[in-house]
């Protein structure tokens, strides 16, 4: 029979391991590494900017968007929140939240039940919602209730934003959403060095594969790109970059990496990342000429970069051979592995980008839907931008915590600018 003690201490772990528990703790830590957030959630609670409002957000579910849910509600939101993804879920963060507001998400739910939360979050009829990868603003379009109700909404992402411009250019949008991630605040920070270490500890976590001295090749330059390339290339990796826009190619030339086509690339590179936000980055023509033991992963927002069917169809059998790694053998005996199914491998084989980093990408979401709540004016439907001053606060708010200061113009340099009249 155990002792009183080491049952309470059974009891304990198994609370700890299976309880809201876990969930909080993860809550503190991230909290410690969010100042900003820390700062909008005290000016919440006392400013109340959502009060009386719904909210609705779409987001990958970790103890950082808990740290921003808690703001909100502070702020006096009555907040419902569904997954931007089957894999972004943290279980433990849901139940850690569950009494403050409507989680309605479940990690490696179908993608039945995924769309199911998502049209139950539009049946809350929100007036102002925040998605990441456009799936609850394309929803609310199409639910007649939510779509008059909704006074705007927050784009997260870059693939969310493109399909939202899609949107309102084939005249489907009823309501203003605003591009938090075209703010400089969110994607040079998030896309970058957010996607860039996430992204490499997601392939570390799922492989404990040595990066130096391997041919990693990066698809696809933008800043979340830019991310995975510097952090590839400071392991130690000799880092390829493929592009289709001779722009950012060039870019990536002069930065110092080597350019090349993809099915070039191919042949030679022993680590593969998608960071496109297209389809097909990837596919059978590639999968033909990658050497065994190659590793395919996506950091790009939907599981469309890597073609999982098309290296299905090509392989002779499929089984996972570590937690997040399939192995696919081909019928000449490569063996070719890919990361968290083809979703987002930041968020399936890690956990998402670090406190840190979400300190600004959710100060910018913060502020920018507290002046939507607060403004007197409405915005025409149609995407729009930041505005340059909530993006400067939160810059100047994070030197501060990291305890760095900075230069004031000078009024000469000011009014100089503002002339024409100095030449030569
Ligand atoms: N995993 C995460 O946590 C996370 C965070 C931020 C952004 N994202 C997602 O990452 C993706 C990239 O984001 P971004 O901000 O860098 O986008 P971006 O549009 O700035 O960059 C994408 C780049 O890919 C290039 N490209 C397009 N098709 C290509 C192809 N077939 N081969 C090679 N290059 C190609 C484009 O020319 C562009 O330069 C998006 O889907 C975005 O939503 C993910």
């Amino acid at each position: 029979v155990a002792s009183p003690d080491a049952a309470a201490t059974t009891t304990r772990a198994r609370r700890e391991a299976t309880g809201s528990n876990v969930g909080e703790k993860r809550i503190r830590w991230a909290t410690q590494a969010m100042p900003v957030m820390a700062a909008v959630h005290e000016r919440f609670a006392a400013e109340r900017p959502f009060e009386g409002l719904r909210l609705a957000a779409s987001l990958a579910i970790t103890a950082e968007t808990a740290v921003f849910a808690r703001a909100a509600i502070a702020g006096g939101a009555e907040l419902t929140l569904c997954s931007c993804n089957p894999l972004a879920v943290d279980e433990a963060v849901c139940r850690a939240l569950s009494k403050e507001a409507s989680v309605l998400a479940q990690r490696h739910s179908s993608l039945e039940a995924y769309y199911e939360a998502i049209r139950a979050t539009c049946a809350t009829v929100p007036h102002l919602a925040i998605d990441d990868g456009g799936d609850l603003i394309v929803a609310l379009q199409g639910d007649r209730r939510s779509h008059r109700a909704c006074l705007a909404a927050t784009e997260e992402t870059t693939t969310g934003v493109s399909r939202i411009r899609a949107l309102h250019r084939a005249g489907r949008l009823s309501f203003p959403v605003i591009a938090v991630n075209d703010a400089p605040t969110k994607r040079l920070f998030d896309n970058r060095y957010g996607v860039g270490q996430s992204t490499i500890d997601g392939i570390l976590r799922a492989t404990n594969a040595l990066i130096a001295g391997r041919r990693f090749a990066v698809l696809g330059y933008g800043w979340a790109g830019h991310g995975v390339a510097a952090r590839a290339r400071g392991a130690g990796a000799q880092v390829i970059v493929c592009e289709v826009d001779p722009v950012r190619a060039l870019e990536a030339a002069m930065d110092g990496y080597e350019v090349m086509p993809s099915l070039s690339v191919a042949q030679i590179a022993t680590v593969f990342v998608c960071v496109t936000g297209r389809p097909r980055a990837l596919s059978a023509g590639h999968f033909e000429r990658m050497p065994d033991g190659a590793i395919l992963c996506n950091s790009g927002h939907f599981d469309v970069e890597v073609d999982v069917g098309a290296l299905r169809a090509a392989s002779v059998s499929v089984q996972e051979v570590r937690p997040f790694v399939e192995e696919y053998r081909m019928p000449d005996g490569r063996r070719l592995y890919l990361l968290a199914k083809g979703r987002l491998a930041n968020f399936g084989a890690a956990e998402g980008n670090p406190p840190a980093i979400m300190d600004l990408s959710f100060a910018t979401q913060a502020l920018t839907l507290a002046s939507l709540a607060c403004s007197e004016r409405q915005l025409p439907p149609g995407m729009h931008d930041v505005p340059a001053s909530i993006a400067a606060e939160v810059a100047q708010a994070k030197l501060n915590a990291m305890g760095f200061a900075i230069d004031q113009p000078s009024h000469e340099q000011e009014a100089y600018l503002m002339s024409w009249r100095h030449g030569t």
